[in-house]
């Protein structure tokens, strides 16, 4: 074992519950984080590096040294105090960390509002999407810890059906809805959000499907995770006064798609152009380990382009926010319908640019022509906008100190109040009102 994943084990091991919390600020907050065997979590903290020699592409698994700082990865550098090579599916560890900061947690299930599951789905997953022997058994991602709930303690589970427990998948929602009959399986997602003992669980996943019932979607995670107040407020000045001569940028594949889609129209908007209209940032390899590769050029530009990729969500949207570049967004389903509880979506107009993709691929509407009719002053509002709004999605590091609500903030609060609104549900006998999802966009 290595010692990292010793130290990771050992911390998790020793937390408890935070201080006596004040009785009035924890109404309706009141977490318990159940205990679960290792193979749930950290056992499969193992899953790193050289776990699946099959897996085609040497990013298909985490590597070992991005478990560092509980799922944050390595420092950039070693001077920095808030810059690390983050591997999204390491959200679960890390998510489980920042809970164990949380104020309000209680060591008697039936004292809480919520139940955390600290199980890492995600990585629980890689067998069944990475090797070939595996495939046929992708629809029983999960069983093992059903059964688990259901035959350990089975009052925690039982008392409020599920509907108060709640968990983090660090994946898109579409790589885990696989039908389980699908004979023959389909390659690369699973059935966890199909298992019926899972349906009344709140998953927070990167990006929700069209109708999320059953789970919500948060912010992936960027590279920037300061602790403290000053670093984050320094680093938003640094982004509010840098000088911006790239009118927009894409981060993102840069190969030409098979056919027409926004991702050809961008390329070729950009074929010849110069420095101060388009930057192509090529994160064909692993871009996402080198911040450095795109945040800088991003801090130099006004607009940053969100094409859909596999899926409509992307990273660089919260690498773009970080950076105070104005998003543009193609598609509803890139932001504006996912992220309610950290972003507003009825204010979008406010920091983003929407240009619909049909326009552009099939209207002939050109990007450069609409972003460089912006005004200037409207760019620069659209910017301030933005960083007021940016602290929101960056996932601070565990152990600092409060700095307002970060992401991991706003997601508890937000599957918090998911779960009094269906507890409420269930015991004034309103079932309908149960997977409603009403309340769940917030007004900031
Ligand atoms: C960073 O720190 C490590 C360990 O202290 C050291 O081995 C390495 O040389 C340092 N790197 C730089 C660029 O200073
Ligand atoms: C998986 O199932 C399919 C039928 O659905 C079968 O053709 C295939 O041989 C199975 N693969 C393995 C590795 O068992
Ligand atoms: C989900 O909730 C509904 C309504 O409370 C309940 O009837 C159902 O049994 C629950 N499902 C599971 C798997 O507990
Ligand atoms: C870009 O330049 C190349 C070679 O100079 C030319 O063949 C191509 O048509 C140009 N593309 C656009 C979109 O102007
Ligand atoms: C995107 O959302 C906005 C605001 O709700 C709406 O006006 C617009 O029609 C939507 N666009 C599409 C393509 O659905």
């Amino acid at each position: 074992m290595s010692r990292r994943l010793l130290f990771f084990l050992l911390i998790i091991a020793s937390a408890t519950a935070a201080a006596t919390p004040d009785p009035d600020a924890c109404a309706g907050s009141r977490i318990h984080i159940r205990q679960l065997p290792a193979r749930f979590n950290t056992d499969l903290l193992r899953h790193c590096d050289t776990a699946f020699p099959l897996a085609d592409h040497p990013s298909a698994t985490p590597s070992c040294s991005s478990l560092a700082n509980h799922g944050l990865g390595p420092r950039t550098h070693n001077r920095t105090r808030s810059w690390y090579r983050t591997d999204a599916r390491l959200l679960e560890p890390f998510f489980h960390r920042r809970l164990l900061d949380h104020h309000c947690l209680v060591d008697d299930p039936a004292r809480a509002d919520a139940v955390f599951l600290p199980y890492y789905a995600a990585l629980d997953a890689l067998p069944f999407v990475l090797e070939p022997a595996m495939l046929n058994f992708s629809g029983v991602h999960g069983v093992p810890l059903a059964q688990f709930l259901a035959g350990d303690r089975p009052r925690v589970l039982a008392r409020r059906h599920g509907h108060d427990h709640f968990l983090v998948l660090a994946g898109p929602a579409w790589d885990y809805s696989q039908p389980p009959d699908t004979d023959p399986r389909l390659w690369g997602s699973t059935s966890l959000l199909r298992r019926p003992e899972f349906d009344n669980f709140t998953f927070l996943t990167l990006e929700s499907r069209a109708w999320p019932w059953q789970e919500h979607a948060v912010p992936h995670p960027t590279s920037f995770h300061p602790s403290s107040l000053p670093r984050l407020r320094a680093w938003i000045a640094r982004a509010r006064r840098s000088r911006r001569p790239t009118l927009m940028l894409y981060a993102g594949t840069v190969s030409k798609p098979s056919r027409p889609n926004i991702r050809g129209s961008i390329l070729a908007e950009c074929a010849n152009r110069t420095l101060d209209v388009c930057n192509l940032v090529d994160c064909s390899g692993a871009c996402a380990l080198d911040p450095i590769r795109y945040m800088r050029p991003m801090l130099k530009a006004r607009f940053c382009l969100q094409p859909p990729g596999d899926t409509p969500t992307r990273r660089s949207t919260f690498d773009a926010i970080v950076a105070g570049c104005v998003p543009v967004f193609f598609e509803n389903a890139s932001a504006r319908t996912q992220y309610g509880w950290h972003l507003p979506p009825g204010r979008y107009d406010e920091f983003s640019v929407t240009i619909p993709k049909d326009a552009v691929v099939l209207g002939g509407v050109q990007i450069v022509e609409t972003l460089a009719a912006v005004p200037e002053e409207e760019v620069a509002r659209m910017r301030e906008r933005l960083l007021e709004l940016a602290p929101r999605v960056v996932y601070r590091r565990h152990g600092s100190e409060e700095m307002g609500m970060d992401a991991v903030d706003i997601a508890v609060e937000g599957a918090l109040r998911r779960i009094r609104r269906r507890v409420r549900a269930l015991e004034d006998g309103r079932p309908e009102a149960l997977y409603s999802l009403d309340d769940d966009d917030q007004v900031i």
